[in-house]
């Protein structure tokens, strides 16, 4: 008999594209995907262990899900992904409504697990792989707009930055075979849709070689450019110590290789970026800033930033502030210091800020980015730019979203053109994360 699986997900874009290798895994067997918790035989939980607030958030999700097993106590409860590998059977242990964890490459077990979970059996599989890719699998989208994607190129990473824990949940660095990510860009496409994301912690080390050719980052993404002119390409992320020009320069020759670039700065000091590994110097990051604004003037730069690392002074904090202030993000992503169990730096280092001063630097971090991101959005006034039309817009029924290249999200009235079309707007207004416009029939 069928039976249904609720999958829901957590965490970084990685994470949501692994729930699509789930779901594709499990519906070429007896499993169908429902999108309504309530009728679910199994739920697998796709988990993220970033920082703490992230496995607390997962937890408490953990213990609502209890009244719905009251109701339906044949249903069983799996827990995926980064949390799953982090804790491994402990996660068996505290959490008494979990029957089975599998890590991030083990999914092709769930099959044979789901079958095999009865009645106070619990199951784990958490080894991790130096060789899966899941290339062979074309995920199935069952949570889609139907015009933007991801495709997962490489998994891994082995940067052992001293704060984080993806070195140990997702394993080594690996690289997919080059000729199934242009195939599955490929394929999307000729299913309608005009959007995909290369997906890696690092993909800017991405390399295959198998004896006939090498194939590095920029020709990949030059490789899947070519798919269509009418695909954009996003990718993410950049780790500032390995962007090359060369990348930069195929960004600049392909129109629909989208100009933004996330280039996680993590902090402005380098005293900091030493203590934290990043290898690179805040001098090696804005000459990559400056590379990025010489090829490609219209580019835009987002950043991940951690406030109250490990011994951070004011000073250290003021670097950080100077760092945004010379680069001028379009957006960023900011968090608090959240001490990960095993990182280098739990074993070598003292977690010492006090969380008011992290909340304060965090707080004086997202002032100033407000400010920075409302004065970018300001100078868009008055230009026109293609757009790539994703939907409704949330806040009302007459009006659409999309994007532009920059990855900036542009509300506008309907006209003529619908969701998975390109337009040319101009915009009229702006707030610090939206900008609003008017469709413009001929440019
Ligand atoms: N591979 C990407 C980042 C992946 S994790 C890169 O190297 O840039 C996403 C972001 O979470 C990181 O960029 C970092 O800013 C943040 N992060 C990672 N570990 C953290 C921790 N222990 N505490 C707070 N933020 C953390
Ligand atoms: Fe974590 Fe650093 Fe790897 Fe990014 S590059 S995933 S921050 S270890
Ligand atoms: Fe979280 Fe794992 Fe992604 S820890 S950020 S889900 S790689």
């Amino acid at each position: 008999m069928e039976k249904n699986v609720y999958i829901e997900t957590y965490g970084c874009q990685m994470n949501f594209a692994d729930s699509e290798i789930v779901g594709a895994i499990l519906t070429k067997e007896q499993f169908t995907i429902t999108k309504e918790v309530s009728e679910a035989d199994y739920i697998l939980i796709n988990t993220c262990a970033i920082r703490d607030n992230a496995e607390q958030r997962i937890r408490k999700r953990l213990h609502e899900l209890k009244a719905l097993q009251r109701q339906r106590p044949w249903v069983r409860i799996g827990i995926l992904g980064c949390m799953a590998e982090r804790l491994k059977t402990k996660l068996i242990e505290e959490e008494e409504n979990v029957s089975f964890i599998v890590g991030p490459d083990s999914y092709r077990k769930l099959p044979d697990m789901l079958e095999h979970i009865h009645d106070g059996e619990k199951l784990s599989e958490t080894l991790l792989s130096e060789v899966e890719t899941y290339a062979d699998i074309e995920p199935v989208r069952f949570d889609t707009n139907g015009i933007t994607a991801y495709i997962s190129i490489m998994r891994g990473c082995q940067n052992f930055c001293a704060y984080c824990v993806v070195p140990y949940t997702r394993g080594r660095e690996r690289s997919r075979d080059p000729e199934t990510i242009v195939n599955e860009a490929r394929t999307l496409f000729e299913q309608g849709f005009r959007e995909v994301t290369l997906l890696g912690q690092n993909v800017n080390s991405y390399r295959w070689d198998d004896g006939k050719a090498s194939v590095g980052f920029p020709e990949l993404m030059s490789m899947v450019a070519q798919v269509s002119p009418l695909l954009r390409v996003r990718f993410a992320t950049s780790h500032p110590k390995d962007l090359s020009d060369e990348l930069l320069k195929v960004m600049a020759k392909h129109d629909n290789i989208c100009k933004c670039i996330h280039l996680p700065v993590q902090s402005g000091s380098d005293r900091m970026l030493k203590l934290m590994n990043r290898r690179y110097t805040s001098e090696w990051y804005l000459d990559r800033i400056a590379a990025i604004r010489r090829y490609l003037p219209d580019c835009s730069i987002t950043t991940d930033v951690i406030a109250g690392f490990c011994s951070e002074t004011e000073e250290d904090h003021e670097s950080t502030l100077e760092m945004f202030r010379k680069v001028r993000y379009d957006y960023a992503y900011m968090f608090k210091f959240s001490m990960r169990p095993n990182t280098y730096a739990e074993k070598h280092m003292t977690d010492d800020i006090p969380d008011e001063v992290k909340t304060r630097r965090l707080e004086e971090i997202i002032a100033l980015q407000g400010q920075i991101a409302l004065e970018n959005n300001q100078k868009e006034i008055g230009k026109i730019y293609e757009v790539l039309i994703e939907g409704t817009s949330h806040r009302s029924a007459d009006q659409l979203f999309g994007r532009n290249s920059q990855n900036k999200v542009i509300v506008f009235d309907k006209g003529s053109r619908k969701p998975g079309e390109y337009t040319y707007v101009r915009v009229l207004r702006c707030t610090s994360a939206t900008l609003i416009g008017e469709e413009i029939d001929n440019k």
